[in-house]
């Protein structure tokens, strides 16, 4: 850490350095032009930008650095002075570093739940749900109303429920004629929904009606940790995961849907952002042999890791109790099931990754804004 004086400039100007627990925060001038929380630069009514950054001298650098109660004034050479919030500098930082999900695996402590009912009635406990669910990509909600659009109440305390080819809130459940393996009692292995859409669903819940007395029981594995441990036992095969881009195909009487993507995908950090795996519907491209083998071997690798009980959480889905899952981080499944322990009927929605967490967003900054008002 540094001894130095904090806030200083350094770089002749060109960056600003902020001290803090974690070591010294950097910031560019150009940056912090761009930023500038002043009605010249953001309008202040949408807070949307005003100037144009192509536009800013390349060589921008800070001239003037003053302090004053929590706040920093910069002068910068284009001769525009701004005033910056410490705090917010610091949390602009811990945006970008911050990781605020845990990785689990078979040894999860206890599943996240969270009750419809209060979720329902209280912001605060719907926050909680979509936390956990962040948190863990997953969260178990209970007391769902047993009633097919049981789930639509909380569906629109969040935002709206994606429409497909199937139409909305569709039957999970084994009828003679399937058009999706879904729809039969085979087991399921763990795989993320619907990887042939894109968007691809963001969101899955998944809602228990009734459950078959013998089998039907879930398998959740946190996609993120199969293919953290991959990257560690396996370098090789979690590379060609993120390279190779497989097709995923449904295809029936009204419907060709056909998208690709790998099955680990990685942002430009190299940090894992999605995972898509859905044995059913996937159709590699028949490329040079050499390049299947590795794609064969590297996938059978994180197959292994997927099945493994090491990584595999199991429960049952009782009967007005529903599951909430990330479709780009959780594999899901299901065990096979016999209709003579009784019938079988879950009813299953797709909610949008933008919708969800903004709702989160805004729950936090509307809660947490009252909770200032009630400890000051
Ligand atoms: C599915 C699915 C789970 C279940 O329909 O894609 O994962 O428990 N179903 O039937
Ligand atoms: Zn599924």
């Amino acid at each position: 850490m540094s001894s130095q004086a904090s806030p200083r400039l350094i770089d002749a100007g060109r960056q600003l350095s902020l001290t803090s627990p974690s070591g010294d925060l950097l910031f560019d001038a150009l940056w912090l032009r761009e930023r500038a929380p002043d009605a010249d630069t953001l309008d202040p009514l949408t807070g949307q930008r005003l100037i144009e950054a192509a536009e800013l001298p390349l060589d921008l650098s800070i001239t003037t650095l003053e302090t004053n109660n929590g706040s920093l004034v910069l002068g910068f050479s284009d001769g525009h002075t701004a005033s910056f919030l410490i705090e917010d500098l610091h949390q602009s930082h811990a945006l970008h570093t911050g990781e605020d999900i845990s990785l689990w695996d078979a040894n999860l402590e206890s599943v996240p739940q969270a009750s419809f009912t209060a979720a329902m009635a209280d912001d605060q406990a719907l926050l909680a749900m979509l936390e956990a669910l962040h948190r863990y990509g997953f969260v178990r909600v209970d007391d769902v109303p047993c009633e097919v659009d049981g789930m639509q109440p909380l569906i629109d305390r969040i935002g709206p429920l994606r429409q497909t080819n199937w139409g909305g809130i569709a039957d999970v459940r084994s009828v003679a004629d399937a058009y999706d393996l879904t729809m039969t009692q085979r087991g399921l292995e763990p795989h993320t929904d619907n990887p042939y859409r894109d968007p691809i669903p963001g969101f899955i819940w998944l809602h228990c009606l009734t459950n078959a007395a013998d089998g039907g029981d879930s398998t959740l594995v946190d996609g993120f940790e199969a293919a953290r441990r991959l990257r560690v036992e396996d370098p090789q095969a979690f590379d060609c995961l993120t390279r190779v881009r497989p097709d995923f195909r449904y295809h029936d009487d009204g419907t060709r849907l056909d998208s690709s993507g790998p099955l680990i995908e990685t942002d430009g950090n190299n940090k894992v952002v999605r995972v898509r795996y859905n044995n059913r519907t996937e159709r590699v491209a028949a490329l040079p042999s050499e390049q299947l083998r590795d794609y064969y071997a590297a996938r059978q690798s994180f197959y292994r890791l997927i099945t493994s009980d090491e990584l595999t959480l199991k429960l049952k889905l009782n009967p007005g109790q529903m599951l909430i899952m990330d479709n780009y981080r959780l594999l899901h499944g299901r065990t096979s099931f016999q209709l003579s322990g009784g019938v079988r009927h879950l009813r299953q929605g797709y909610v949008d990754r933008d919708s969800t967490q903004s709702r989160r967003q805004w729950l936090r900054d509307q809660l947490n804004t009252n909770h200032q008002g009630v400890v000051a």
